[in-house]
C-alpha cells in the first residue's frame, strides 16, 4: 500500500538554517530560559508557593487525626469553627473531609492536608474574583502542612483540580471567611 502524501523532494533535512528561522528559534530559545528563571524568581520574590514540611503518614493515622480535629471543632451552620490554629482537609474519592469549615480573615491558619486514597488536587478560589485561586496537589500517604490564611472574607468554593475517576467533577465544597474575631461564638 502506498501513502497518498508525497515526499518533499531531495534531501529537505539538511538545509542550513536561514536567517529568519535562527532570529525565531533564538526569540524562543531566550523566552523559554526567562520564564524558567521567572518560575523560580516567584518562589521568592512573588511569595507565590505555599512552602510547607509534609510528614509520611498512612491514610487510617491522618484519618484518626481528623476526626479528633472535628471532634474538638465548633459545628455551626456554615460548617466547622476550628477551636485553635489547627485545620484538617482531607481529600477522597469522592468528597472532602474536614469542609465545609468557617476561617477567620487575617488569622494564620496551620492547613493539615492529607489524601485518604488517591492523588487529588486541592483547588481554592474566591466566590467573588475567581482569577484568585491557589492548586494544591494532594498526595496520598503525606501529610502537608501549610501556613494558610484568608485575606478577605467572603465564600471560597473549593474544587478537586486533579483527575481522580468519575467522580472528580463532583468533588467540590468551600470555606466560608468571616471577618476577623466575629466566629468566635465560644
Ligand atoms: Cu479528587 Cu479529582
Amino acid at each position: 500500500m502506498s501513502s497518498p502524501i508525497r515526499s518533499p523532494e531531495g534531501v529537505w533535512w539538511d538545509h542550513p538554517l536561514r536567517g529568519q528561522e535562527k532570529t525565531w528559534l533564538g526569540i524562543v530559545g531566550v523566552t523559554m530560559v526567562v520564564l524558567f528563571g521567572w518560575m523560580v524568581g516567584w518562589m521568592y520574590a512573588g511569595d507565590q508557593n505555599p512552602v510547607g514540611p509534609t510528614y509520611r503518614v498512612t491514610a487510617q493515622r491522618f484519618r484518626e487525626k481528623l476526626t479528633a480535629y472535628k471532634d474538638s471543632a465548633r459545628q455551626s451552620d456554615q460548617g466547622l469553627v476550628p477551636s485553635g490554629r489547627d485545620v484538617y482537609i482531607a481529600g477522597f474519592q469522592w468528597a472532602w473531609d474536614g469542609l465545609p469549615v468557617v476561617l477567620e480573615a487575617g488569622k494564620e491558619y496551620r492547613l493539615h492536608l492529607g489524601s485518604y486514597d488517591v492523588q487529588h488536587g486541592f483547588g481554592v478560589r474566591s466566590d467573588a474574583e475567581l482569577w484568585k485561586q491557589i492548586n494544591l496537589q494532594v498526595v496520598p500517604g503525606y501529610e502537608w502542612v501549610l501556613p494558610f490564611e484568608f485575606e478577605e472574607p467572603g465564600e471560597y468554593h473549593v474544587i478537586c483540580n486533579e483527575f481522580c475517576g468519575v467522580g472528580h467533577r463532583i468533588m467540590n465544597n468551600r470555606i466560608t471567611v468571616v471577618a476577623g474575631g466575629s466566629s468566635d461564638g465560644d
